[in-house]
């Protein structure tokens, strides 16, 4: 007969601001959390780095030792939130080893070495779940393995990375340039001091590997998404964006077509009146496009010490509860194996901001160097006279390829003198 664990002894790898929201959180609510698991949850265990005191950590749990517990007999679930590839990796394949069961809130690491640690939990018949490591307190990742689990999905879309969010909407809403928005949201704990994850979209990608995996059941790896960040996003993009009735995201982006799957992080334009153009300051959004349910989005918070806690904790009582019941969660589903799209492959609409010399027979010109590369004009915006005319030409849905030959074409065109700028536009319908 099963013994039921009257008791779960849980390690935890790290003890930054979601670590110990974690640990307070399992104090404080420990006699609901129980209730609801079916199992008291005792934190025996923490590695840290050094043994500085943690606020309502009991010193006598926390150790330098991380070896000792991943390798803990008594403990039989894992919360890693130390991030990083190592030794979160190596430590996380001996837990499971080991026979425990993991929540980790790693992103990175999952979407660069998750087949392997999917493949491990399998075999050790232990439970790997990471609601934490995409979009923060929003869930989404079990929406993506259960709830929607009789569906099928075409396209998720999502704000995954509040950084750059609130950079692009404190230059959508104040006007401001880039560097000065990024320089006054290090100041505010918006953006890190080293803001390269954020900004060029490192982040986001890692998050879009994992969404498009979970969305479409193949395996994708951050190394198949295309990442732009938004850095060369300029006060300009984004005034012209405005003046078409648009705002640009940050958006990562996960679909389907016949030739396998895109993922992109990349600026988009979207409508204003598009559920994620709503998305403001450091707030998150998964916009989920499925043939049943149709559009679903999710939003709250995608950072930040309880936001985060409350999904890591979601998922150690409901891998706690597999525990008690003698079961476990859902495995990595992969069947699918769609593949991903060839590169130029990927059909969008785009708006192409260029300067142009201010004379009769430009516009003609212009266009029709996007008819020879077979690319169909949406909507035409001229600004500016004489040396300051621009124009931003909106297509209709072209492929990566034929756009990439337009722009190519029209940086050499004698009327133009230098295309400014390539941003994408969402709209799949024209
Ligand atoms: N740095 C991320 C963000 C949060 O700005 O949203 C952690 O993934």
């Amino acid at each position: 007969m099963k013994t039921i664990p009257s008791i779960i002894k849980i390690g935890m790898l790290g003890c930054g601001v979601v670590g110990g929201s974690v640990a307070r959180e399992l104090a404080s609510s420990g006699a609901d959390l129980a209730a609801r698991a079916g199992a008291k949850l005792e934190l025996t265990k923490v590695a840290v780095r050094n043994l500085s005191k943690r606020d309502g950590v009991a010193d006598s749990i926390l150790t330098t030792d991380a070896e000792s517990v991943v390798t803990d007999p008594e403990i039989s679930l894992i919360i890693e939130v130390m991030g990083g590839i190592e030794p979160a990796r190596e430590l996380i394949l001996k837990a499971i080893a080991n026979g425990k069961s993991v929540v980790t809130a790693n992103k990175a690491l999952l979407a660069t070495h998750g087949a392997d640690l999917y493949a491990a939990a399998e075999k050790a018949g232990v439970d790997l779940y990471y609601e934490a490591a995409v979009a923060g307190a929003i869930p989404i990742i079990r929406p993506l393995r259960e709830s929607l689990i009789g569906d099928r999905i075409n396209r998720v879309m999502g704000i995954v990375n509040g950084t750059t969010n609130y950079i692009l909407t404190k230059m959508d809403e104040e006007g401001l340039p880039f560097e000065v928005v990024l320089k006054e949201a290090q100041a505010l704990g918006y953006a890190e001091a080293d803001p390269t994850a954020d900004v060029e979209g490192h982040d986001a990608a890692a998050k879009a590997a994992i969404l498009a995996g979970l969305a479409f059941h193949s395996r994708v790896t951050a190394n198949d998404v295309a990442c732009e960040g938004i850095t060369k996003v300029s006060a300009q993009d984004v005034a012209t964006a405005k003046s078409m009735g648009k705002v640009i995201k940050l958006i990562a982006e996960a679909k389907r077509s016949d030739q396998g799957i895109s993922v992109r992080v990349a600026p988009m334009m979207l409508d204003r009146s598009h559920p994620l153009a709503a998305v403001r300051e450091a707030f998150n959004a998964v916009f989920v496009e499925s043939e049943g349910a149709g559009q679903l989005m999710f939003y709250g918070r995608g950072a930040g010490g309880a936001p985060t806690a409350s999904a890591v904790l979601g998922d150690v009582v409901a891998v706690a509860r597999h525990i008690v019941a003698g079961s476990k969660g859902p495995a990595e589903s992969d069947y699918a194996d769609l593949g991903i799209a060839p590169k130029g492959a990927s059909i969008t609409k785009y708006a192409i901001r260029m300067a142009v010399h201010d004379k009769p027979g430009v516009l003609a010109n212009v266009a029709n160097v996007f008819a020879k590369e077979d690319v169909s004009i949406q909507t035409v915006l001229q600004k500016g006279r004489g040396d300051a005319a621009e124009l931003t030409v909106v297509t209709h849905r072209a492929t990566e390829a034929n756009l990439a030959a337009t722009v190519a074409a029209l940086s050499k065109s004698d009327v133009v003198r230098e295309v400014e700028s390539v941003i994408r536009v969402e709209g799949s319908a024209s």
